[in-house]
């Protein structure tokens, strides 16, 4: 029996073949395109995460297990007197020794011109502001999470009543109404005596940390640093209204909401301009 081979004009198999060639070209074009955009234009987002009161580095280990996973690359830095730091608290008398691993981070780690995803989790807000005013060059975004937001720091009676949490003992029940109950048992084994009374010297000069961007992320449910405080800080220094984000969450999403709270800090990375 005779079978017919299909038969395919020169025309057809011409623009077959034009397209084809068409196809690979702009793959080839599209994946270029990322690579020079991931390894030039747009290096790879480097999250620096600043805990709370009483917290360290471990405060973000579910956030930093997200984030790596996604491929990110994550910084977690213990405050003085934080998390694995040795020094005994109540020798930090300034809000400046309290933050300077942060500050000799900026002024030592970082690669030239390299920019940073800066953020802070409740009093972690006060290093984010301080650092933003003396690096503002090396900071993409800095994302305020249920944090103290103060251009200059505790300067009025107005500011403290704004900016200091309530029930700040380290894995405290109110302050964690909303999380696993292991991550409440993990703080209070894990918490640190906090410097309040360095802390409450935080006074930041200028306008230097004016020339970054904001981002403010409230959480609603929160007993800490109540939604009127965020609410009155947001009003005082207001970020873009289209950077102000609600999670319905205790004081602490980063354990209560940890996939909330990441998908958000991603998308915030993802919509800065790079350089
Ligand atoms: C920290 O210093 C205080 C005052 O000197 C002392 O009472 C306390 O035992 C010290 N804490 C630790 C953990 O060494």
């Amino acid at each position: 029996m005779k079978v017919e081979a299909p038969r395919v004009s020169q025309g057809t198999a011409l623009i077959l073949l034009l397209f084809f060639f068409l196809l690979l070209v702009s793959v080839l074009g599209a994946s270029t395109d990322r690579d020079l955009r991931m390894s030039t234009r747009c290096p790879k987002p480097h999250f620096v995460l600043v805990h709370g009161y009483g917290g360290g580095a471990w405060s973000w280990y579910k956030i930093r297990c997200l984030l790596e996973a996604s491929g990110y690359e994550v910084t977690c830095l213990d405050l003085k007197g934080a998390g694995i730091d040795n020094t005994n608290s109540t020798t930090i008398h300034t809000f400046d020794a309290y933050n300077q691993p942060l500050i000799n981070f900026f002024a030592r780690n970082l690669r030239d011109n390299e920019k940073v995803i800066l953020v802070g989790h409740s009093a972690g807000g006060l290093s984010v502001t301080d650092a933003s005013h003396k690096f503002s060059n090396k900071i993409q975004v800095a994302i305020y999470v249920a944090a103290t937001m103060l251009k200059h720091g505790f300067v009025t009676d107005q500011d403290i009543k704004d900016g200091v949490p309530h029930n700040i003992a380290g894995g405290s029940k109110s302050q964690l109404h909303m999380s696993p109950q292991e991550d409440v048992v993990l703080a209070s084994m894990l918490s640190r005596p906090v410097p309040l009374e360095a802390l409450k010297q935080a006074r930041f000069r200028g306008d230097g940390a004016d020339r970054v961007r904001r981002v403010y992320i409230k959480t609603k449910y929160d007993h800490t640093l109540k939604p009127e405080q965020q609410d009155a800080m947001i009003k005082k220094w207001p970020p873009a209204p289209s950077d102000v984000f609600v999670l319905n969450t205790d004081h602490n999403p980063l354990v209560s909401d940890p996939f909330v709270l990441s998908g958000l800090l991603v998308k915030v990375s993802a919509s800065t301009e790079c350089n």
